[in-house]
Formats: structure tokens, sequence, C-alpha cells
């Protein structure tokens, strides 16, 4: 008789010694199958865990029959009663006490043999896992980062709720929204030559709900952005979006401080500490060299600008003459590290662009702590000064680095950061939040040499600063914020810009002209005239969350389906060509150099 797969009595992970004596029903994938001296023992896996069973030829031989038949991944249903596994428990399992003794089998599908095992420990590469990641995707370990992911978003869209906040969806065929990134284009066929673009965040229609007097929106939602892909980065992916009126930063922040507090609580049982604290933009990148610092050890930045100012070595003296800056990083017991490894940090340095990096070590001298090694004989007049002005000790390195203060602050952070990992001063366990506010609300673009925005051009500048946008743009500080965790980007937002006037000043600042502002933003200009009321808001990285959450060193790790780094899908074969009608269709074409590139590669 065919086995009532749709009647399960039970899943795969919760029979217990309770049980024993039962009558039960389980399907699920063959995980495992050994064959006992005629005896077959099956682990039947579903998605809460594993079962045991065992196929005794005695009790019922045709599913016995069928069970030797078996293998991995097969689908099947199996009737059975709870015996007790007597000595032989298996502790690791959560079933471990119990087995089924099967009295009724069926095979409901085949499985081929698969590409990798399906364990927690996988060595297929990430390609291959992708191009499989439905069978990726039966990994326990990988389902359970997707509960996690779930858990978090129920969490946090009942908090919106309970806060009175209104979840309302916005298009995705849209214009474009400017994050910073390139739009993903989608052509229009009815009106041919125009294009939507996907948007790489909802910020102007948040903006229109606020108008509109909703008050409290937030919303879970996906956003595109054509960038170049990290570890913490996808083309595709979701943002818990909100936005209030008649706030200030404060109430955003508090708000979300909230929210924080909820999420570390219901998903990893741990209490943070609120207000979460605020640093300055200007703190982050004089201490740590950074907007997102990881605040979970030290090492930190040091000025030495001034001790040094009298050198003659000609890389610190070049850097201070050119208006620039000398800091360095004290790794406390460095001068343990051989040179293997800090030419090697040299030579990682270089890869991101950096000239290079004096090095020394404190060592005991005759008259007190001096230099060793590396740049020793150029800085040893400054020895005692530097000493004084960082705290280094005799045993400690020292790295320096000259040059202009953005320069400094990108390559001390690389340094900074390898060096906690190489010195292992990175604390388990920890989790650092903290709120990075007055960033600038513009920053020098040095290559078009013109100023960009440092969140997005709706940022309101703080009202005492919009003096200096016509005399000192660079001085102008934002009413923006961006919410970090270990170091990690977790979400940024701001007070808005409410007032046309000043929307157009800022405009004017980034060299948007009117026709340009028109084109491309025309709908919030022309709302920001119907009484706007101030407002505010923030987006997360929900992915980034999760993958904080999870423990995960990749954001594809937390994403079902995801892109390679080079925007591909494995699985889909996403992007793929289209057919000349449907480009017909369109009213475009594929340019002759690409067209001749394509046909060349199929060769
Ligand atoms: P922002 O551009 O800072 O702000 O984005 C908000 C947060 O989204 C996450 N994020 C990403 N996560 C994965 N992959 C990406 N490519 C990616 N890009 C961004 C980050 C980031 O902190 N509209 C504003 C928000 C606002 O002002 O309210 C915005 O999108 O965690």
């Amino acid at each position: 008789m065919a086995i009532a797969y749709n009647e399960r009595t039970h899943r795969c992970g919760s029979l217990r010694k309770e049980n024993v004596g039962d009558t039960v029903t389980l399907a699920g994938w063959v995980n495992n199958y050994r064959d006992h001296g005629g005896m077959v023992f099956i682990d039947l896996r579903d998605h809460e865990g594993l079962t045991q069973l065992k196929f005794n030829p005695d009790t019922d031989p045709a599913a016995h029959e069928i069970a030797r038949t078996l293998r991995n991944e097969d689908v099947i249903a199996i009737r059975g009663t709870v015996a007790t596994r007597g000595e032989n428990v298996n502790p690791k399992m959560l079933t471990g006490e119990i087995e089924v003794e099967a009295s009724g089998a069926d095979l409901l599908a085949k499985s081929k043999p698969v590409p990798f095992e399906i364990s927690d420990h996988v060595e297929a590469n990430e390609e291959l896992r992708l191009r499989y990641r439905y069978l990726d995707l039966r990994r326990p370990q990988i389902q359970n980062i997707f509960r996690v992911r779930h858990q978090l978003t129920k969490t946090i869209r009942d908090f919106f709720d309970d806060e009175g906040f209104l979840e309302i969806e916005t298009p995705v065929l849209t214009k474009s929204t400017p994050e910073g990134a390139r739009d993903y284009l989608v052509p229009s066929r009815v009106q041919q030559g125009s294009f939507f673009a996907l948007p790489q965040s909802p910020q102007i229609f948040k903006q229109l709900f606020m108008i509109a007097g909703f008050d409290r929106y937030a919303q879970i939602v996906r956003c595109f952005r054509d960038e170049d892909l990290r570890g913490n980065r996808q083309p595709e992916f979701t943002q818990v979006d909100m936005e209030m009126a008649f706030v200030k930063r404060d109430d955003v922040m508090n708000t979300i401080d909230r929210c924080v507090v909820r999420i570390f609580k219901e998903i990893l049982d741990v209490d943070i500490e609120t207000p979460i604290r605020h640093m300055s933009y200007a703190e982050a990148m004089e201490r740590f060299g950074v907007d997102r610092p990881d605040t979970r050890f030290g090492l930190e930045l040091q000025d030495i600008t001034d001790v040094v100012r009298e050198t003659g070595f000609g890389v610190f003296k070049g850097a201070i003459e050119s208006g620039g800056a000398v800091k360095c990083i004290v790794a406390p017991g460095g001068a343990e590290l051989t040179r293997k490894v800090t030419d090697g940090l040299t030579e990682e340095l270089k890869g991101i662009g950096a000239g290079g990096m004096p090095v020394t070590k404190v060592v005991d001298g005759a008259d007190g702590p001096e230099f060793a090694t590396g740049v020793a004989k150029f800085m040893q007049e400054f020895c005692k000064g530097i000493c004084e002005k960082t705290g280094a000790k005799v045993g400690d390195a020292i790295f320096f680095m000259p040059g202009s203060y953005k320069d400094v602050c990108k390559y001390l952070h690389f340094v900074r950061t390898r060096l906690a990992e190489i010195l292992g001063v990175i604390p388990e366990g920890r989790w650092d939040l903290v709120w990075v506010v007055d960033f600038p609300l513009v920053d020098w673009n040095e290559d078009e040499k013109r100023w960009d925005s440092t969140h997005h051009p709706f940022t309101a500048p703080f009202e005492e600063d919009i003096p200096l946008m016509k005399t000192d743009p660079g001085k102008v500080r934002s009413d923006a914020y961006d919410l970090v965790l270990n170091g990690e980007e977790m979400g940024g937002g701001s007070i808005r810009i409410h007032r046309q006037e000043v929307q157009r000043a800022v405009f004017d600042l980034l060299n948007i002209s009117e026709e340009d502002a028109q084109l491309k933003f025309k709908h919030l200009l022309e709302a920001l005239a119907f009484g706007a009321p101030p407002h505010g808001g923030i987006a997360f990285g929900l992915d980034r969350w999760v993958m904080k959450m999870t423990g995960q060193e990749s954001i594809r790790e937390v994403i079902a389906f995801p892109n390679t780094q080079r925007a591909t899908c494995p699985l889909t074969d996403a992007p793929g060509s289209v057919d000349e009608k449907q480009l017909l269709e369109l009213g475009i074409d594929i340019r002759p150099e690409v067209r001749a590139k394509l046909e060349k590669s199929a060769e």
C-alpha cells in the first residue's frame, strides 16, 4: 500500500524517547545509506533534522528490498515504529536516542549522484555550489541561515508595526535614484529609446510618502546597484528602509537604537546598551582612518606631524611641506614581527596604491628607548618625542605613513585592519556599535574636479553651516548618520532637505544644473513646493545584518540565489543573450564591436 506522504505524522528532527512504540510516517531525502549484513540503515533528512531508519528483511521484506536500491538524495516516504537505540545512542543527533523500524517504504523520486555532498562541510568551490544552489541550500547549516533571516525580517517588521510605521511598496521600474552606483537599466518597448532604472534605493519615493502625509513608513525592499562587488556587496540586495516626518536626527537614531536592542535580544539573546554611542566623522577619521571604525581593538592612528616637522627625511618632509600629515600606528609587542610579515604588509599596501611604508622597532638603548631597523637612522633624533607622543615602548613596532590626509587615512586603516588580524587582537563575541555623525556634506572629487555628495544630494546641511556652502563647501557638515557594527557599515541615513531653496543651493554646489535637476528629479522638486514636512530616515542593509548575526564572511551565503563577484548567476546563467526579435521590439541594438567580441568568444 502506498505511503500517504501528505499525512506525515512527524518531521525528521522531532522524535524522542517518549515516542518509542508510536507508529509514524516520515518523508524526506536519503542522507546516507549503510548496509550492515542485510540490515539497511538510512538517515532520513528533512528541513528539521535527521532520523535513523532501520530496514529489517524479517520485518518487511518489501520495504527492505526498496531500501537496498536507495542512494543519497533519493526522496522517500516511510511508515514504521519508533524503537529505542539501546546502547547505540548517538548524542550528536537530536533524535539520537531512537530509530524507526520501517514497515513500509515508497520511493517518491530518484536522484542522480549529486555534484557535492550535502553536509555541513562541503569542499566544492563556490561556482559549483551556486550552479547547484538548490542542493547547496539543502545543507542544514545553510538552511539555518535562512531561518535566522526569516526571524530577523519578522522581528524588524513587528518592531516597525508596533511603532506605528506603515509598510508601503515603491516601484521597481522607475527612474534613477542617485546613491553613488551605476543604474541597472530596463529598456522600454512601448517608449522605444527610453529606459527605466531599477531603484538603487526607494529614497525619493519615501520622501514623497512624507510629503503625502504618511508620517512613518518602513519597507523591506530590494535595491539594485551596478558597482564593484565585494564580500559585503551584491548587485541586488535588500534594505530595511524607513522614513519619519517631523523629526530631528536623534529621533531617527533613538528609534533605530530600540530596533537594534530588539534584534539582538530576539535573534542572539544579547543585551545591547543604549543609547548607542555617537562619534563624529572627524574623530573616526582621526583615530581610525575610516568612517566605519572597528572599535573592538586599539591600534589607533596617531598624528606625529608636529613631532617630526623639522625632519630631513625626504618622504616625511615632502608630505608635511605639501600640507599633508605624518601619522603612525604603534603595534604593541610588534618588535616580534618578522621582516617577512612587515614586508608582506608593505607589499599588500602597495597593491592598493601606497608608495611604501616606513617601519621601525623600539629597542632598549644606552640612554633609553631607541629605534632599530627599518627607517631607524632617519628617525632616531625624534625617537623620544615620538615615544612620548604615542606611548610607544620597548618591544613595539611603529608603522609610519606620510602623505595627504586622505591617503594617510586610507592606508593606515588598511594597515590597522591587517595588523589586528596578524596580531590576533580582535576579541571574539563582541558587538561594538557606533553611530558616526557630522559627516561632511560634500567630498572633493580630485579626478573630476568637482564636489560629490558624501551621502546623497537630498541630505540636509547643518542649518548653521549653510552660509559656508558658498565660501568653504568642504567644511559644511551634514545631518547624516551611519550605523557601524564591528567595522561594517550596517545602515545609513539623514535628515532631508525639505525646502526647495536649500535643495537648489545643494544642486548648485554639486554642479547639477537646473535643467539636469528637472530632468532627473522633477517629481521630488515639484513635491517639495507643496508643503514638505521636515523629515528624515535611514536604510539598513538587511543582508549585512544576517551576515553578521550568522557569523558569515560573505554576503553571498545569506542570499538564496546570489550573484558571483562578476555579477552573474551560475544557476540561471543570467545575464543572458536575447533574440534579435526582442531587440528589434525594444528598438535597440548591440554595438558592432560588442557583437564582434561575442562572436569571437562563441567560436
Ligand atoms: P546607503 O546607500 O548608505 O543609503 O545604503 C544603506 C545600506 O544598504 C546597504 N548596502 C548594501 N548592501 C549590500 N550590497 C550593496 N551593494 C549595498 N549597498 C548598500 C549598506 C548601507 O548602509 N537611501 C539611503 C538611505 C537613507 O538615506 O535613508 C541609502 O540607500 O548596509
